[in-house]
Formats: structure tokens, C-alpha cells, sequence
């Protein structure tokens, strides 16, 4: 049986360090402020931007979250993005995706201050990812899987790397991020996905895995060399009469049979999900100190 990996437990520890700053910033008369935005009703998405609220509001920072009606339109949501610009108070600012299909959202993330971007999505955040520069900000869930596997002691130097997924939120920016020149960095990366020839093949051969292409349980023991660490980015919501909500979720990964193997695993609940906030945290922290 497997190290479990306490996605909790490190994100705690990320507070730690982020509680000290919020009062170095607090000193010098800045509060940072997060604006969360959600459009339209989506329950998953609600809960994600409920979490990310609360959050805020128990490591004393300024939040703000705006719940607009599924209808808004576009030119409307760019007024508000527009005024959050604007806004002094506004260090950080995630508009929760996927919106309602009638808005165009790479136009709305284009619309973002890229120093007010939390989220990393902008191309200016982007570009400077893929160029290494330290000011960019970087997404959320890649920054909370890199953090993860340090803080668990995993070395990332030289190792291989094996991403299955190629989103823009996790598997790109997260290939970017293992392979940069710096600590947390210096890995081999490989990229599957739903194309990819010999996929089997390519998964055993990794000592990292990381799964987020958002297909429950979709990772089985087959794919997995025994001894690696798997990291399971996968939140799904399946149906489940017996549970009181009407569903549960799960991972990416079908942990019982992984787990048997692999040296380390995260779970879900509990495993990369509070790091990912954790990490938009951090993001916050980090423009508003930016913002100096
Ligand atoms: N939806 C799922 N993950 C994310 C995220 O990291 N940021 C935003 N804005 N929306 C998401």
C-alpha cells in the first residue's frame, strides 16, 4: 500500500507562510482583494467559487464575489471585468470557468489586467510562463501539484514526468512549469492525451504520473510502473442514491488498484483540490505585493 498523500495537510502549510505575509502586507496599509466571478447557476462551479470566498474571507483578505445570472452578456461581463480593472481594492480576480456558452471567454480573459490575472490564463501570463520569467503568474492547479510533490519530498530533478491531459488550466501550463531550469523544475515531460499511440506504454515508463483528462477512474493499475507517485487532478461528480447530495466524487484515477502499486497517490476528495486553492491564495498574495 501506497504513501497517501494529505493535499489538507500541505495546503495548511502553505497558510502558514501565506498568514505571515498577509500581515507584512496588512502593515504597510494593503489588504489584498480577490473578486471570484461566476455566471450562471452551474452547481459545481458555485461551489468551487463558495470555497474560494470563504477562504479569502478566513485569511483576512478583501473579497468580493459577484454572481451574475446566466444571461449576462458579453458586453456586460466585460463592464464588470472593465470595473474590477479599475478597482484599487481588486488585487486578484478568477472569472470561475466554464462560462454559459454564449460568452467568449479567451475575449474576457484577454480583457483582464494580466497583473490582476490569478488564474495565469491571460497570454502575457502565458508567455512569460513559457519564457520563465518569475513575475508570471502561474495557474492555480500546476503551481499546487509542483508544491505538492516538494513539500512530499518527490524529486522532480531528472525524473520523468507523465501528463496525461493537455488543457490549458492543467496539462500545458503544468508541462511549462516541470520542465523550467529552476527548483521544482528540471523534469523529463511527457504530454498524453486522447490521440496519443501507445499510451499504456508511455505511462508505465513514468515516475511522476499526473492524471487530468476528467474521466472518473479512467488511470488503472495497468498503466502504472510499480514504485511511481501518481497525482490525480481529476475531480468528477458521479451519480450515488446513497450518498445525501446525490453523487460523489471521483478521480481521474481508480485508487484501490493504483494505490496497490504506486510508491505515492492523492486522493479525491482531499488530495490536489485544496492545494489549487491554496494556490489562487498565494496568486493573490503575490499580486498584491507585486502591485507595490
Ligand atoms: N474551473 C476549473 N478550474 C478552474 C480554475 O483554476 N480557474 C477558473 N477560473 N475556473 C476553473
Amino acid at each position: 500500500m501506497s504513501n497517501v498523500i494529505d493535499g489538507r495537510a500541505v495546503a495548511e502549510k502553505v497558510y502558514v507562510d501565506l498568514r505571515g505575509e498577509i500581515a507584512t502586507l496588512k502593515s504597510k496599509e494593503i489588504t489584498p482583494g480577490l473578486a471570484v466571478v461566476l455566471v450562471g447557476d452551474d452547481p459545481a462551479s458555485r461551489a468551487y467559487v463558495r470555497s474560494k470566498d470563504k477562504m479569502s474571507r478566513e485569511l483576512g483578505l478583501y473579497s468580493v464575489k459577484l454572481e451574475l445570472p446566466a444571461a449576462t452578456t458579453q458586453n456586460e461581463l466585460l463592464a464588470r471585468v472593465e470595473e474590477l480593472n479599475r478597482n484599487p481594492h481588486i488585487h486578484g480576480i478568477l472569472v470561475q470557468s466554464p462560462p454559459p456558452k454564449h460568452i467568449d471567454e479567451a475575449a474576457i480573459v484577454r480583457a483582464l489586467d494580466p497583473r490582476k490575472d490569478v488564474d495565469g490564463f491571460h497570454p502575457l501570463n502565458v508567455a512569460k510562463l513559457a519564457l520563465g520569467d518569475p513575475s508570471a503568474v502561474v495557474p492555480c492547479t500546476p503551481l499546487g501539484v509542483q508544491r505538492m510533490l516538494i513539500e512530499s519530498k518527490i524529486d522532480i530533478a531528472g525524473a520523468h514526468v507523465v501528463i496525461l491531459g493537455r488543457s490549458m488550466i492543467v496539462g500545458k501550463p503544468l508541462a511549462l512549469l516541470l520542465m523550467q531550469k529552476t527548483k521544482g523544475g528540471d523534469a523529463t515531460v511527457t504530454v498524453v492525451h486522447s490521440r496519443s499511440r501507445n499510451l499504456e506504454a508511455i505511462t508505465r515508463s513514468a515516475d511522476i504520473l499526473i492524471a487530468a483528462i476528467g474521466r472518473a477512474g479512467f488511470v488503472k493499475a495497468e498503466h502504472v510502473r510499480e514504485g511511481a507517485v501518481v497525482i490525480d487532478v481529476g475531480i468528477n461528480r458521479v451519480d450515488d442514491p446513497a450518498n445525501e447530495r446525490g453523487y460523489r466524487l471521483i478521480g481521474d484515477v481508480a485508487f484501490d488498484e493504483v494505490a496497490a502499486k504506486a510508491a505515492a497517490i492523492t486522493p479525491v476528495p482531499g488530495g490536489v483540490g485544496p492545494m489549487t486553492i491554496a494556490m489562487l491564495m498565494a496568486n493573490t498574495v503575490k499580486a498584491a505585493r507585486q502591485s507595490l
